[in-house]
């Protein structure tokens, strides 16, 4: 990257986040601060290899840092995982003048960017922006704390209607291969079972606890499932599991779905999106690429895309003995 870049693109890609919105917002208002054009690209990789750029100025992004989805669009492009495809958008960049790109999404958008860095050595930064926190090198990932919060407020409700009835609910929520967003909302709605991918509970274990619950007097239960957790093949199957065991419970089951992803983002989630976006623009500033910008500890940091999505974030081992403490 020697000549200094004129024009930096953004694009949103696979799952949308809450706080997408405000990252693009950064990344725009950054590029205006150090006088660099933004060109937005719209529909992720694929409006990239279609040439569907807009360029965007400051006033292009008020009054969306509020706002949930992404103006940009997303998708989740299969012709980008071509050759053939990548080699259309690397066309379409350099005719557009770009020299830089900024990629904001998960796991699937930086594994795209990652091949393009190895095959054009095209100069590219990533923003982590997915509801699962499954990216390692950041404490946060922009959407999290939004979705933990819709998701604590759903179940919350739940329980209002569990108790009425004295039933058994269990309710499915998203993260995809990590318990995340399971663990920390089964604690913070006070769940009496978190069943997540990173720790096999086993059926047996599972219904030792229910029985212990009803030991101790309680007449509803809420279990909270990753939509990840291998211990049944599905939550409803899981629910008959329990059900044989426990013919006299009224078992209800409740899968949140894609509701977890929309809504307005939180305080933190927009203050986060704002750091990483300037941040992301600076670091290409700085000749930095193939790295992801992240939060850790407090402080922005940034770790090498191919780290940030072959690593894994460890379950805190702490909050899983909370959660088992908490639930007696
Ligand atoms: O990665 C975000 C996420 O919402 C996951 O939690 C979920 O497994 C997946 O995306 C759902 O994807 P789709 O919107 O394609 O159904």
């Amino acid at each position: 990257m020697n000549e200094p870049i004129k024009k930096i693109a953004v694009l949103t890609s696979g799952g949308d986040a809450p706080g997408m919105n405000a990252a693009i917002r950064a990344v725009v208002r950054a590029c205006t601060y150090y006088r660099i054009e933004c060109i937005g690209v719209y529909r992720g990789y694929q409006g990239l290899i279609e040439g569907d750029f807009e360029s965007l100025s400051a006033r292009h992004v008020s009054n969306i840092i509020n706002k949930g989805g992404t103006i940009l669009k997303s998708a989740r492009s299969l012709e980008f995982k071509t050759k053939e495809g990548r080699e259309k958008a690397y066309k379409n960049l350099k005719e557009a003048g770009i020299g830089a790109i900024i990629v904001i999404g998960g796991d699937g958008t930086f594994t795209g960017g990652l091949k393009f860095i190895n095959e054009f050595n095209f100069p590219l930064v990533g923003i982590p922006c997915t509801i699962d926190n499954d990216i390692y090198g950041t404490d946060n990932t922009i959407g999290y704390d939004t979705a933990l919060n819709t998701v604590v407020d759903v179940i919350d409700k739940i329980r209002d209607t569990a108790s009425s009835h004295n039933r058994l609910f269990f309710i499915e929520v998203m993260g995809r291969d990590a318990g995340f967003i399971a663990l920390n909302t089964g604690i913070g709605a006070g769940a009496e079972e978190i069943l997540i991918p990173e720790k096999d509970l086993g059926l047996d274990r599972l219904v030792e606890s229910l029985n212990k619950s009803r030991e101790r007097g309680k007449t509803s239960s809420i279990v909270v499932v990753s939509e990840g957790d291998k211990i049944g093949k599905s939550v409803f199957e899981l629910a008959d599991y329990i059900n044989e065991n426990f013919p006299d419970y009224d078992i209800r089951v409740s899968v949140l779905g894609h509701m977890q992803r929309g809504g307005s983002p939180s305080c933190f989630d927009r203050v986060l999106a704002s750091r990483l976006g300037v941040a992301a623009v600076e670091e290409l500033l700085d000749k930095s690429t193939g790295i992801m910008v992240g939060f850790t500890n407090k402080k922005i940091s940034k770790v090498p895309l191919d780290k940030a999505i072959k690593m894994n974030n460890d379950i805190n081992k702490e909050l899983l003995k909370v959660a088992e403490i908490t639930s007696v």
